[in-house]
């Protein structure tokens, strides 16, 4: 059966971890889904790890979409959810819910993401909610404010900053939101905010308390060249794709491949 954004909820309140990962492509989101991973995120992180770029600003709307069509194609479990990039939802709630709808209606997956708990941010929620689309939240260490934060730090470290973070995520709660994204924040600050709310908390960097994890796949696999410290390689994938290149490319000036058979 179909993960649903109600059974995330049901999964909270019966103490069930929500595993989820990101996906940028086919293969790559038809492995995870067949893993059992039960939230596949298309993230933006897609504009450092499949497109080289340092920061997520970058990425387009049009290149998210195209993205989450393949990871879409490869998916038949996992709910998969689609962050909105920068600049495709601050301006407006009419801009979020183009944006949002496009999402919907053009890749086939099921809800979206986007950054931030500000008052205005938490009114475009509830209007993408209130016309059926499903918003996963994110506060804390938000990568779309990267320049804000003067690099990707920890968030949530002074009383005052906690205290924001926790408002803002029980105003996105309350604006409808079905889960939401803890990144880079203390372990103590995720523990309040998990207690809090009903809605689930998926934590990366924000310690082992919240009711989720997610991690970007190239860092589990160990396939990215740049990772945070928060981060655990399950794999060294750049090692055994280097290894199996070089023993390719040993037998192809050896004449050893292709053998006759
Ligand atoms: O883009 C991304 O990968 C994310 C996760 C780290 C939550 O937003
Ligand atoms: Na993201």
């Amino acid at each position: 059966m179909p993960i649903t954004t109600q059974k995330l909820l049901r999964y909270k309140k019966e103490g069930r971890p929500i595993v989820a990962l990101t996906a940028w492509d086919y293969l790559l989101a038809k492995a995870l889904d067949e893993a059992g991973v039960d939230l596949i995120l298309v993230g933006d992180s897609l504009a450092m790890v499949a497109l080289g770029y340092d920061t997520t600003l970058p990425v387009t709307l049009d290149e998210m979409l195209h993205h989450a069509r393949a990871v879409r194609r490869g998916v038949t479990e996992a709910l998969v959810v689609v962050d909105l990039p920068f600049l495709t939802y601050q301006e407006s709630a009419q801009q979020a819910i183009q944006s949002a709808g496009r999402v919907l209606k053009e890749t086939g997956a099921q809800a979206v993401k986007l950054e931030g708990g500000y008052p205005a941010l938490v009114e475009t929620v509830a209007q993408l909610v209130q016309v059926g689309i499903p918003v996963m939240a994110h506060v804390g260490m938000t990568p779309q404010s990267v320049h804000q934060f003067g690099g990707f730090r920890q968030q949530g470290k002074s009383a005052d900053s906690a205290e924001r973070i926790l408002q803002e995520a029980i105003a996105l709660e309350q604006a409808g939101a079905f889960a939401i994204v803890l990144e880079h924040i203390p372990t103590t600050l995720a523990m309040e905010i998990t207690q809090k709310l009903k809605i689930p908390t998926i934590g990366i960097g924000a310690g082992n308390i919240c009711d989720g994890q997610v991690l970007v796949t190239a860092d589990l696999l160990g396939l990215s060249d740049w990772q945070p410290p928060f981060a655990k390689a399950y794999a060294n994938l750049r090692d055994t794709i280097a290894q199996s290149v070089r023993e390719y490319g040993q037998e192809v000036r050896d004449r050893r491949f292709p053998t006759d058979s």
